[in-house]
């Protein structure tokens, strides 16, 4: 499959974040803190001219976790019919080379239920207990060293 991952803006995730990740749900919903400052990037999968893919980048650090600089992952998101094709392993991984590349040792996210195979096949691990992200549900803390 021919695919381009570039660099987009906060605003150009909408159009994935909100059926994905916050279907029915305001836009308003699709806005995180942090979208808009320097250290955050965002990345976009597209197929032709379609942006199918999306993932964050946030300079967070996670209390349970030593290293001094730290990256988060958030918005990781695939359109439904794209899903299962390889392209999140694809986009996940361009970030994290982006990420190595800069020199940051440790990525972290916090994952739905649902979502924890496929960051455990990207070599994530949970730290942690679960914890319930209100309206969303389940979460585990999972982290790679890059
Ligand atoms: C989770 C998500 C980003 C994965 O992207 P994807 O393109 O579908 O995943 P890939 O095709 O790259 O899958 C990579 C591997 O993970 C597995 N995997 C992916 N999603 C999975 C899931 N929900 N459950 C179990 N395994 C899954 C795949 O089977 C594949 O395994 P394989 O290498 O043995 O074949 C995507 O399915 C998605 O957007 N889901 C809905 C939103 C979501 O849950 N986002 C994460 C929020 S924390």
């Amino acid at each position: 499959m021919n695919y381009t991952i570039k660099t987009i803006n906060a605003s150009e995730t909408y159009g994935v974040r909100q059926p994905v990740l916050r279907d029915g749900k305001p836009i308003e919903t699709c806005m995180f803190d942090g979208d808009n400052l320097q250290t955050t990037f965002h990345l976009g999968l597209y197929i032709t001219n379609e942006l199918v893919g999306i993932c964050s980048f946030f300079k967070n650090n996670h209390p349970l976790i030593a290293n001094a600089s730290q990256y988060q992952l958030r918005g990781m998101a695939i359109l439904d019919a794209y899903q299962g094709l390889g392209l999140g392993t694809l986009i996940l991984s361009h970030g994290e080379t982006l990420l190595k590349q800069q020199g940051i040792p440790v990525i972290w996210c916090n994952a739905r239920v649902k979502a924890t195979e496929f960051y455990n096949k990207m070599g994530y691990k949970i730290i942690g207990e679960p914890f319930d992200i209100k309206d969303i549900g389940l979460h585990y803390c999972m982290y790679k060293p890059l």
